[in-house]
């Protein structure tokens, strides 16, 4: 089995595969971005990229009777784990009966006062990548797999010390969900993504009804940068609809996120030139060459400059500059020393082993079907993504008219969607400025750099961190998180913290 596709592979791939996603074993999210970036920048892609539309059709009717199915999801204990104090639960949640389209979650209580912390939602990006293999198993989850393929360890800086976090694969098609009506697979996008995952959420909300009403975050990354806004957008547009909180929707955070796709892709180039990545030629050449704005055509000399430009970062991990790569993705007989300061860059294997294994697979309720095809931390079998807006920013402008509060953060090493784009992104929305730049402290140090705007929005970067934040810098992804939901400013001195 080719599991570590060379990346030159990959970017071949995402040249000769127009709207196509690329059929790799080693499926980082990002990659995913990349196939898709090359297909919206494609003439006749295929791919709509007019602005965000609610499905209106979803109604309070396709809510469904969950009595009972609560504590048939509660997991008593996955394989290898360690003792712990909170409870956990995973199972499906039905979307869509005539389809038998069916949404697999897991849910971590908080470590302290569950009845009380809020409840957040964590996604992935991709679009096809699983808020298991990533969010749950290698970021910001209770557990990560050790390199045996079958034990866990602790992650100390676990966001449930923070929140009750919930933890979904979407769209169908992604990890455990699945959809009957395997014709779903092909008609994936943006907006039947934030149907699905709205009719999701409302059921969800009466199979563990306490959480009615609980204040609700909704974070991501990468590609969840269009998933989150889109999730907030119907959740607001509904609870308008019915005079009522449905949902009691109160921020978003989102981190190396997909915003808006011309300053997105310009960014990303600075970035290569401005950390050393790139010639000062090739730069120069996509500066004056290259125009990024939707549906513009890119002329051969932008080509020839992004395809060198390309080259020259093919053999570094892109998502973050600075990392090792992983050189045998073998699992070990006897689990390797782990840490959760020191991620491990083979993550991604032990992770794949672990969710594969039958044992693992019904202590989770997942699989119940018995597909047909591995569970993949990014699908095999999405293969076409119908619609995916060029830009998200007036949605962001929609939370603000609405008084939510909306976190964008960086992790300021990740070369995918570098903080050059995100910093860029933000400033085409000129917004005035509430506290200026300054750096953020934790345990004395720098722990990043914050702005924050008037209307709630805060942009922070996080030091060290690539394109998946609490992966690489878990103690400050956890500060980050505490402070979002607490609505308080990232500390602005080293003295208390
Ligand atoms: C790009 O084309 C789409 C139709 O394919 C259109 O809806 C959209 O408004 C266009 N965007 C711009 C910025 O012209
Ligand atoms: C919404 O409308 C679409 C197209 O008209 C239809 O295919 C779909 O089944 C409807 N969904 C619901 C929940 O009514
Ligand atoms: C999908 O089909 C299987 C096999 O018929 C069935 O057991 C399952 O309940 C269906 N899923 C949904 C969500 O209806
Ligand atoms: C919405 O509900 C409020 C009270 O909760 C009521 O005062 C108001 O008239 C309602 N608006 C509409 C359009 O029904
Ligand atoms: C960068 O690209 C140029 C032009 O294709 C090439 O000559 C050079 O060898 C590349 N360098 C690396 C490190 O890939
Ligand atoms: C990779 O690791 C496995 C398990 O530790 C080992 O058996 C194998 O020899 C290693 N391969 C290489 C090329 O180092
Ligand atoms: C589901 O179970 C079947 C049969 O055990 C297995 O072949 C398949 O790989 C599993 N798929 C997923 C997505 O877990
Ligand atoms: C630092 O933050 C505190 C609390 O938010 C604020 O009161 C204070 O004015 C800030 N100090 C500076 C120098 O910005």
């Amino acid at each position: 089995m080719e599991k570590q596709p060379s990346l030159l592979l990959a970017l071949l791939f995402f040249i000769i595969v127009s709207c196509y996603i690329a059929e790799t074993h080693a499926k980082k999210q990002e990659q995913r971005l990349g196939h898709l970036y090359k297909a919206k920048l494609k003439e006749n892609s295929g791919v709509d990229t007019s602005l965000f539309k609610t499905i209106h059709n979803v109604s309070r009717a396709t809510i469904h009777s969950q009595d009972g199915l609560k504590e048939n999801d509660r997991i008593e204990k996955l394989p290898g784990q360690p003792e712990v104090e909170f409870s956990q639960y995973g199972g499906y949640v039905t979307v869509d009966e005539s389809a038998g389209r069916a949404m697999y979650y897991y849910f971590v209580e908080a470590q302290k006062s569950k009845d009380s912390a809020p409840l957040l939602l964590w996604l992935n990006g991709g679009p096809g990548c699983s808020s298991l293999a990533y969010g749950a198993m290698q970021e910001l989850g209770p557990f990560r797999v050790r390199s045996d393929g079958k034990s866990l360890f602790r992650n100390r800086y676990s966001w449930n010390n923070a929140a009750n976090v919930l933890f979904l694969e979407s769209p169908a098609g992604v990890g455990f969900s699945y959809s009957n009506r395997t014709s779903d697979y092909d008609e994936s996008g943006d907006r039947k993504t934030a149907a699905d995952n709205y009719m999701f959420l409302v059921n969800w909300l009466e199979r563990f009804p306490e959480y009615k009403g609980r204040e609700f975050y909704i974070s991501g990354e990468s590609y969840a940068g269009h998933y989150a806004p889109q999730l907030a957008h119907t959740i607001l547009y509904h609870n308008k609809k019915a005079n009522t909180t449905i949902i009691n929707l109160k921020g978003i955070m989102i981190g190396n996120a997909v915003i808006n796709d011309e300053t997105d892709v310009r960014g990303m180039y600075e970035y290569f030139q401005s950390h050393a990545l790139i010639s000062d030629e090739a730069a120069y050449q996509i500066q004056k060459y290259c125009d990024f704005s939707p549906n513009a055509t890119r002329s051969d000399e932008c080509n020839a400059a992004t395809e060198e430009a390309e080259e020259n970062i093919s053999h570094l991990d892109i998502y973050n500059i600075y990392a090792p790569l992983c050189s045998n993705s073998s699992l070990t007989a006897r689990p390797k020393k782990a840490s959760i300061t020191n991620f491990d860059p083979c993550s991604d294997y032990y992770v794949y082993a672990y969710l594969n294994r039958p044992d693992v697979q019904q202590a989770l309720h997942a699989n119940v079907t018995k597909l047909d095809h591995d569970w993949e931390p990014c699908s095999d079998i999405l293969r076409k993504w119908q619609d995916s807006p060029s830009t998200i920013i007036p949605l962001l402008r929609e939370f603000m008219e609405n008084g939510l509060r909306l976190w964008i953060f960086s992790g300021d090493t990740d070369g995918r969607i570098p903080v050059t784009s995100t910093k860029n992104s933000i400033n085409t929305m000129k917004l005035p400025i509430k506290t200026p730049w300054h750096a953020w402290y934790l345990y004395g140090e720098v722990g990043g750099y914050t702005q924050m705007y008037k209307g709630d929005i805060t942009f922070a970067t996080v030091r060290g961190a690539g394109h998946q934040v609490p992966s690489y810098q878990p103690k400050r992804a956890l500060s980050l998180v505490k402070h979002f939901l607490d609505g308080s400013p990232l500390p602005n001195t080293s003295r208390y913290t």
